[in-house]
């Protein structure tokens, strides 16, 4: 497992996205999201040239239908802000790896106290430190944090590039 700090979740969010598709992709996301993040798919990313694919995550294989070969990422929050639409994270996941694709969870409702979404066929783990890191009251701090399981870097399907932090850094001599 590995993990990276951000400067806010929406970043975390971001760079969770950006280093799996680029123009051209596209995302399979749950349409209940927090605000921001709906902003984020719905206005941001398409202007990059990132389609967002938005489908009701109640029931799971609604992300394996709305797949195809240009799919990079499957994403939902575990507790949607502000519906809280509970996800069945191990349902996703399964069709996210028939899909040949990770998972993105947005945990940051539900905690890392209370639920660890990488058990639960997560891929890749999204919490905002805004709303629970210690002594912070909503936006008092801001911060973000992703963690991926090193799974990430080895799918098999035909389809998939690695994601974009795992590949040469010629600048960097790697
Ligand atoms: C579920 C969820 N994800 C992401 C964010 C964005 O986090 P940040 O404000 O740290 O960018 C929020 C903020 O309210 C949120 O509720």
């Amino acid at each position: 497992m590995a993990g990276l700090a951000h400067a806010s979740g929406t970043a975390g969010i971001f760079n969770a996205i950006v280093n799996l598709a680029s123009k051209g992709d596209n995302i399979v996301s749950a349409r209940n999201l927090y605000g921001g993040s709906y902003t984020q798919f719905n206005d941001l990313l398409p202007a990059l040239g990132i389609e967002v694919r938005f489908v009701d995550s109640q029931d799971p294989a609604n992300f394996a239908a709305a797949a195809d070969a240009r799919t990079r990422a499957f994403f939902v929050e575990t507790v949607s802000n502000p519906a809280l639409e509970v996800a069945d994270l191990d349902a996703i996941g399964a069709h996210a790896a028939e899909s040949g694709v990770p998972l993105i969870v947005d945990n940051t409702f539900a905690t890392p106290y209370l639920n660890q979404p990488l058990s639960h066929g997560a891929d890749v783990v999204v919490h905002s430190l805004t709303k629970m890191a210690r002594r912070a009251r909503h936006g008092h701090r801001r911060g973000g944090h992703r963690l991926r399981t090193l799974r990430l870097g080895g799918w098999q399907a035909p389809a998939l590039r690695p994601a974009r932090h795992l590949l040469p850094r010629p600048a960097l001599g790697t």
